[in-house]
């Protein structure tokens, strides 16, 4: 009798596998689609396989002599992959950045790295080494020595040589939050070269 009884509750129990499997996928998969929602069908799997870090498409350099003195600036583009939770898998950003070269800090070269992308609004902002222009056109005199860049959608101006919480590029004036993102970047014998945006997105 009592042997009978154990085979039934053994195959009772093997027979309830599947069922609370489908139940537990019935919860699990929306779950889990909720915090990264997709459109293809490994979409649950692929959430293990690789992370949502953007990956650039290709470094920067350049030669340190192209910026012969303090305040010396170029403009570049730079790009990078982002994953997207669409059918389009991918997507390629483009960023437009400044480098500038600041004053020396113990004999060495310096240079700050900033993305132009305003993180007011998201408007491209410039490098406005003219104090005069500065205080006609974004409604801020500069301190004697000041360079700013400066966004002409709202007036925001960020000072690249001081630090709010963020880091460099603190608003000095306009409606901007705060400091624009910085791009990561490393001097390697007589070039600089920018790898990637810092984390935390593009404007
Ligand atoms: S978008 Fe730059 S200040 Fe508004």
């Amino acid at each position: 009798m009592s042997n009978k009884l154990d085979r039934r509750d053994f195959i009772k129990a093997i027979l309830a596998v599947p069922v609370i499997g489908g139940f537990a996928s019935l919860f699990i998969s929306p779950f889990i689609r909720y915090l990264k929602p997709s459109s293809g069908p490994l979409a649950t799997a692929e959430i293990f396989k690789r992370p949502d870090k953007p990956s650039p498409v290709q470094e920067i350099r350049f030669a340190i002599s192209d910026f012969p003195e303090p305040w010396s600036f170029k403009y570049f583009m730079f790009q990078e992959t982002n994953r997207e939770y669409t059918s389009v898998g991918e997507q390629i950003k483009t960023i437009p950045g400044a480098i500038v070269k600041t004053l020396k800090a113990e004999g060495k070269e310096d240079f700050v790295v900033f993305s132009r992308v305003c993180p007011h609004l998201g408007c491209v902002f410039n490098f406005v080494p003219v104090e005069d222009e500065v205080a006609a056109g974004y409604n801020y005199k500069p301190q004697p020595g000041q360079k700013v860049f400066a966004c002409p959608c709202h007036l925001s101006v960020y000072d690249p040589m001081l630090d709010d919480s963020k880091g460099r590029g603190k608003v000095v004036s306009g409606p901007a939050p705060r400091s624009p993102f910085k791009f990561n970047f490393e001097i390697e014998g007589s070039e600089i070269v920018i790898r990637s945006l810092e984390s935390g997105g593009i404007s």
